[in-house]
C-alpha cells in the first residue's frame, strides 16, 4: 500500500510532457501578430496545450521587453501553467483555467521552492479581447504580458530571456480545477505534468509591435 502510494506520488512529480513540433511561425489572423509557436503534450493520446509568444522587433538583449503570450488549453485541463525562465522557482510563473462563465483566468504567480506558488505583482497581464475565446473543446486566450521577461534571480541578480534566441520554457498541466475557479488567487492542487523547450523569439519578432497591442488592449 506504501508503496503504490509513493508509486503514486513519483509519477505525480517526475510526469514530463514531450514537446510534438518545435517553433511553428503562427501568423495570428485575429490579433495580427506573428507568434512563435510550441505545442506540449501532456498525455501520450496527443493531447497538449499550445504556448505561443509574440515580441518588439526593436529590443536589445539585456533589457525587460513587453511580450504577448498566447495559449490553447484542452477544456479538460484544470489548470495550466507557464514558466518565463524554464523552471518552477524563482522565475515569473503564468497559471490559467477557464473561469466558470467560459473566461480565461490568468494568475501570475512565483515560487521559491517547490511548494504551492503564491500570487506575483512582478508581472502584470492584460487580456485581449481579441484572441481570447472558448469553445467545446478549447479555451484560448491572448494577453500582453509587462514583467515577464526580466526578474530577480535568488542570488539578487536580474535574469533576461534573449530577445534573439531561443529561451528555455516549462509548463505544467492539473487535470483538478482550481478550488475558487473565479479567483486569480485560488489555491492550486499539484501539477501532474512537467515539461521544458526551448521556445525561439528570434521568429516572434513583430515590426510593429506597439501600435498593434495598442490597438488590442483598448
Ligand atoms: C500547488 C502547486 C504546486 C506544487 C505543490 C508544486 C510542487 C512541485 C514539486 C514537489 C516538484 C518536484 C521538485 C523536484 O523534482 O525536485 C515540482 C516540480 C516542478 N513544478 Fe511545481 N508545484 C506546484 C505548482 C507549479 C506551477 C503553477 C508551475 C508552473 C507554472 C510548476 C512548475 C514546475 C516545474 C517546471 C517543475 C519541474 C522541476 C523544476 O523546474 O523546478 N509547479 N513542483
Amino acid at each position: 500500500m506504501l508503496w503504490t502510494t509513493w508509486l503514486g506520488l513519483a509519477a505525480a512529480i517526475l510526469g514530463t510532457g514531450k514537446s510534438a513540433a518545435a517553433d511553428t511561425v503562427y501568423r495570428d489572423p485575429d490579433t495580427g501578430l506573428v507568434f512563435t509557436s510550441n505545442f506540449e503534450l501532456y498525455k501520450s493520446d496527443g493531447h497538449g496545450i499550445t504556448v505561443r509568444i509574440a515580441i518588439p522587433d526593436n529590443v536589445q538583449s539585456y533589457t525587460a521587453f513587453d511580450a504577448v503570450i498566447q495559449m490553447v488549453i484542452p477544456n479538460e485541463v484544470g489548470w495550466a501553467g507557464l514558466a518565463w525562465g524554464g523552471s518552477m522557482t524563482n522565475n515569473p510563473l503564468l497559471v490559467a483555467w477557464r473561469g466558470t462563465s467560459n473566461n480565461a483566468v490568468l494568475s501570475p504567480r512565483w515560487a521559491s521552492s517547490h511548494v504551492q506558488p503564491q500570487p506575483y505583482s512582478g508581472a502584470q497581464y492584460t487580456l485581449f479581447k481579441t484572441g481570447t475565446k472558448t469553445n467545446a473543446t478549447h479555451t484560448q486566450f491572448t494577453a500582453l504580458c509587462k514583467g515577464c521577461t526580466s526578474w530577480t534571480a535568488s542570488d539578487g541578480s536580474t535574469r533576461y530571456l534573449s530577445p534573439r534566441g531561443g529561451n528555455r520554457l516549462a509548463f505544467a498541466y492539473s487535470p483538478t480545477r482550481p478550488a475558487s475557479p473565479n479567483s486569480p488567487t485560488s489555491s492550486l492542487s499539484i501539477h501532474e505534468v512537467v515539461g521544458y523547450w526551448q521556445h525561439d523569439f528570434s521568429q516572434a519578432a513583430n515590426a510593429n509591435f506597439e501600435a498593434t497591442v495598442s490597438k488590442l488592449v483598448s
